[in-house]
């Protein structure tokens, strides 16, 4: 599903900030944008102090999902893993962004009465998030598991506003000792008529890939690659397919269907 984005960026204000466990959840005005589809995403710039560090870090704007789109304000969750991150995580009231999307393509909704089973881990939260809220307001009942490094991160979780949801840590301090997968096999061998969609890390999106293709249970996984434009022009976020050749992640995916991959990428 995709949401054309209005030509160009815009600056739009920042409305607030907070902290939940080792993320940041930044909440920005968008009254101009149109709504976005869950899966779909923005690439994000602060409008000061964006390309002024000592080695020019941060230069190009960064990808994310958004979280929540309602009344004009979209929410983004994100660590702070590097430049760009960290100084997005800075801002609060008063500052500005420099923002452009939604871009890319969404989720698509089950068919053939499948149930929506929804694994992640880490920010792959924000785009099952999304999905989660428009599958309930359709009257699909989704279930989510997720996975996280340790209690501190597994906080993330509670931005799961609707569905059910089951932690795993790798360090066991919350819920499952041991790895999403884990939930998500369990889950499947309850019932496999299903639909997983997943976003998270290329180490564990490659095991759902590999889980369902096993199972013969289809899938659609939201991928990252480092974007450069976010509009089809640089070419930066390539991957290969199966049957051959390549598609451009950020007009052709973020979510892909898993079937069309030999194997997830790792960048
Ligand atoms: C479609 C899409 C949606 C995204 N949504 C979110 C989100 O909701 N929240 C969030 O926190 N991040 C998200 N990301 C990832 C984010 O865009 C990158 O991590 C970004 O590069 C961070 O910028 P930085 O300057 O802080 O770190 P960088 O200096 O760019 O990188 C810091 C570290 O992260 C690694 N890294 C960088 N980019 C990626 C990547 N794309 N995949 C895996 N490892 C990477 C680098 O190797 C390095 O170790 C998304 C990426 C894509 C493509
Ligand atoms: S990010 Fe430039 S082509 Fe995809």
């Amino acid at each position: 599903m995709r949401t054309l984005a209005p030509l160009g960026r815009r600056r739009v204000a920042v409305r607030g900030a907070a902290d939940v466990g080792a993320y940041r959840v930044l909440h920005a005005a968008d009254p101009e944008g149109p709504l976005p589809q869950a899966g779909q995403f923005y690439m994000l710039a602060a409008a000061e102090g964006w390309g002024a560090g000592a080695d020019e870090r941060p230069y190009l704007p960064r990808a994310f999902s958004f979280l929540d789109a309602t009344d004009g304000r979209l929410s983004f969750m994100l660590e702070d893993v590097g430049p760009g991150t960290h100084r997005l995580a800075q801002l609060g009231p008063g500052d500005e962004l420099w923002l452009t999307g939604p871009l890319g393509l969404g989720f698509r909704a089950p068919d053939d009465g499948r149930r929506a089973l929804l694994a992640g881990g880490g920010v792959g939260v924000p785009p099952l998030s999304a999905w989660a809220r428009e599958l309930t307001r359709d009257g699909c009942d989704p279930t989510a598991v997720l996975g996280f490094r340790d209690a501190h991160h597994a906080a993330g979780a509670a931005l799961m506003a609707d569905g059910d949801v089951t932690v795993a840590t790798d360090d066991g301090s919350v819920g499952h000792h041991g790895l999403v997968t884990d939930l998500l096999a369990a889950a499947l061998d309850e019932d496999d008529h299903a639909v997983v969609y997943a976003c998270g890390p290329p180490g564990m999106l490659e095991a759902v890939r590999a889980l369902c293709a096993a199972r013969d249970v289809p899938a659609q996984l939201a991928l990252e690659a480092g974007m450069a434009c976010g509009f089809g022009a640089c070419y930066g976020c390539v991957v290969p397919l199966a049957e051959g050749g390549y598609v451009r992640l950020c007009v052709d995916g973020p979510v892909l269907d898993a079937d069309r991959l030999g194997h997830v990428p790792v960048h």
